[in-house]
């Protein structure tokens, strides 16, 4: 990186952050990421500089930041796992804030979720609050934008339910299914932190898609694009997890936690703001319902083994 601007983004070959590198080198930017993939599958072709996280050596990773203009934050643990819960995220984040600051970065663009709370139940939920508390509280100029549950290409939730629909005889609802998700397309989510780097003042939101699903509803519309003749059928949680944990085991992943089960049947991911969010679920599965569910896409392969 020479001595002109330049962006960084967390996680520039994984998910979210992906779609915000790919926005920013559109806009003419230079990105420059933090990842554990360094030297992996590079999907910009060397446009994006890749440096790891350095989280034990404060100093280097200030080095890294120095002279960025905006830092992108996707970064977060989705579970705790070999004994780094979310204190653990939220203490990294809290290196990432202070590193950003030491650096002299002007704004901080940080990725939280929808309806974050330092009394909710659900750990996740306080972790998030908790890292928000420390972007606030860094005297940076700061975006922060809550999604709620995001799709797009080899995502964890839409591309995953259509693998196990397209793959078993029987698919398991938790509980009734009439509980709603607000699901919000990945590029969208993208455009959004992108826009809201480019301002300057504080600001806070969701990032929430057009349409409200029942869950009954959502699966149904996965069911029909793909094709599917599973049989959906209502299940306690407890015995949906239990079944989700069995297919874990075959697909070697975490498909779901208790946490996002919990949260997902108390319907906390639906936003409470009008959705800024453009892109309807409907119309991008049909798009592209031919790709959707091919292929499993593991959070555990992504980020425990081949990272
Ligand atoms: N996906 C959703 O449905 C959803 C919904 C609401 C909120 N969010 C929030 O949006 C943000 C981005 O989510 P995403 O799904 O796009 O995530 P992601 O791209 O899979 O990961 C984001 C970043 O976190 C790092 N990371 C994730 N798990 C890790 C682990 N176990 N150990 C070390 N590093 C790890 C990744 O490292 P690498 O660079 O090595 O991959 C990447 O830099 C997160 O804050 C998430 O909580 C996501």
């Amino acid at each position: 990186v020479g001595d002109s601007e330049f962006n960084v983004v967390t996680g520039a070959f994984s998910f979210t952050g992906r779609h915000i590198a790919e926005r920013l080198l559109v806009a003419g930017k230079r990105v420059r990421t933090l990842t554990g993939h360094v030297g992996g599958v590079d999907v910009f072709g060397g446009r994006v500089e890749a440096f790891p996280f350095d989280f034990d050596e404060p100093g280097r990773l200030v080095e890294r930041l120095r002279g960025a203009a905006t830092f992108y934050n996707t970064y977060w643990n989705r579970f705790p796992r070999k004994g780094v819960g979310y204190e653990g995220a939220v203490r990294d984040i809290g290196m990432l804030v202070a590193a950003a600051r030491e650096a002299g970065v002007r704004r901080f663009v940080h990725i939280s979720v929808a309806n974050p709370s330092e009394d909710s139940p659900l750990s996740y939920f306080r972790g998030k609050a908790a890292a928000e508390e420390l972007v606030k509280g860094s005297g940076m100029s700061y975006a922060i934008v809550r999604p709620t549950a995001v799709f797009g290409p080899d995502d964890v939730f839409i591309n995953n339910i259509a693998w196990m629909l397209k793959r078993f005889p029987v698919f398991g609802v938790a509980g009734s299914g009439e509980y709603r998700v607000q699901p919000v397309f990945v590029g969208d989510v993208a455009e959004l932190c992108v826009e809201a780097g480019g301002k300057t003042e504080n600001l806070v939101v969701d990032a929430a898609g057009p349409e409200i699903y029942a869950f009954n509803d959502l699966i149904r519309l996965i069911k029909e694009s793909v094709g599917s003749k599973a049989a959906v059928v209502h299940l306690p949680a407890g015995l949906a997890l239990f079944a989700s944990k069995v297919v874990g085991w075959l697909a070697k992943d975490v498909v779901i936690t208790k946490e996002e089960m919990d949260g997902m049947v108390g319907g906390i991911t639906v936003s409470n703001e009008p959705p800024v969010c453009p892109t309807r679920l409907s119309e991008w599965i049909a798009r592209n319902a031919q790709t959707l569910g091919r292929r499993y896409a593991s959070e555990l392969g992504r980020h425990y083994r081949d990272g």
